[in-house]
């Protein structure tokens, strides 16, 4: 399968913006790889010309994410991450794997919080035998649940409802970062937690937009499709959207840096916008005829969102390049392809 000219394009500006010294020949295991975040990290990691084993049960990833990658250097396996032992030597350990999207976490919570639980407990395990060198954990802004300080901080403590219908993500996500923790604490291993805000761009939710697809996906579907743009509440709540490639470009750096053990690090876009902002430049960029309208807020659902990103400016020397605009022009012009 070839790999679309969007993408192809993206992956030459991440294959200049980061260094290929420390990945070279070097083998990652990316837990959940075959979904949005974890294909676009297995992509880098190829043109860095790094050896990939890519483990995945598929249950909100798709082969469509992937196949075009090179077999040589590069590896599925078809396994839940909570039961899967290498056969071989690995060298970083990124853990992709979780559903993020809630409407389908919410239809496979047990699975969901396996994952992020036992699933993470048995990657720190295959760390501690592989000695490796970095261990990357995705954790989510939504371990804030309804926060009260914004931009909200990394030592923030959260106010999440501890039985709402978005539990199953958020504690599960908490008690990966328990857990990341406590082996970096215990066995010293270099251990590294990415609070990761809304991020989007080619590939997010390409398998079932309509059902499950997360808020900026959803708006440009409707919005060519020109059917209704379905707002929830008043659509004053906010989010802050962080393109794809800035959001690789944090991850890798976060993985790759020296001496930053057991550091927990936002990394996302700081331009807070309305829902209802976004449901309006969308229907602008795609010219579309679409109405909005609107519909009742779903419990818990955080009322704004945006991060604190100074941490990752002085620790990483990052930040978020592409704007709101630039960003989701590209989507749509994937989106369309
Ligand atoms: N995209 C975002 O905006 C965002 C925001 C915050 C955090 N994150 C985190 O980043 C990671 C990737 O998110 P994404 O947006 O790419 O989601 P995604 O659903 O596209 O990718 C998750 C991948 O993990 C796989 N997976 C799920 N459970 C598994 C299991 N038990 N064993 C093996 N594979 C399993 C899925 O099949 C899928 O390929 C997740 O951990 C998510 O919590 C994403």
């Amino acid at each position: 399968m070839k790999l679309n000219p969007i993408i192809k394009k993206d992956l030459d500006i991440l294959r200049d913006s980061l260094s290929r010294h420390m990945v070279d020949g070097k083998t990652f295991l990316v837990a959940g790889g075959a979904g949005f975040l974890g294909s676009w990290f297995c992509d880098t990691l190829n043109t860095l010309n790094a050896r990939i084993i890519c483990v995945d049960n598929l249950l909100s990833g798709s082969d469509d994410n992937i196949s075009h990658l090179k077999k040589d250097a590069f590896q599925l396996v078809k396994s839940d991450i909570i039961s899967y032992k290498p056969t071989e030597k690995i060298d970083y350990i990124v853990n992709m794997a979780c559903i993020a999207s809630p409407p389908l976490y919410q239809k496979h919570p047990i699975q969901t919080l396996d994952a992020s639980v036992l699933g993470t407990r048995n990657l720190l395990e295959i760390a501690r035998k592989n000695d490796i060198e970095g261990f990357l954990l995705s954790s989510t802004s939504e371990i804030y649940g309804d926060a009260t300080i914004i931009p909200t901080p990394e030592d923030y403590w959260g106010n999440v409802n501890p039985i709402g219908p978005r539990s199953i993500y958020d504690e599960g996500k908490r008690v990966a970062e328990t857990y990341s923790l406590s082996y970096c604490q215990k066995y010293g291993l270099p251990v590294r937690i990415a609070r990761i805000f809304n991020t989007y761009g080619p590939r997010l939710d390409t398998k079932s937009t309509n059902q499950y697809g997360r808020v900026i996906v959803k708006f440009i579907d409707q919005a060519l499709k020109s059917e209704s743009i379905t707002v929830y509440g008043d659509g004053r709540q906010t989010r802050s959207f962080c393109y794809i490639t800035d959001q690789i470009v944090g991850l890798f750096k976060l993985l790759l840096r020296q001496g930053i053990d057991g550091q927990v690090v936002n990394l996302g876009n700081d331009d807070e916008r309305t829902i209802l902002e976004l449901a309006k430049f969308i229907i602008k960029l795609t010219n579309s005829k679409s109405e909005i309208t609107f519909q009742s807020l779903p419990k818990d659902d955080p009322k704004r969102r945006r991060p604190d990103i100074r941490k990752a400016e002085e620790l990483l020397e990052w930040q978020p390049k592409v704007s709101l605009e630039e960003g989701l022009t590209k989507t749509v012009a994937y989106t369309k392809h």
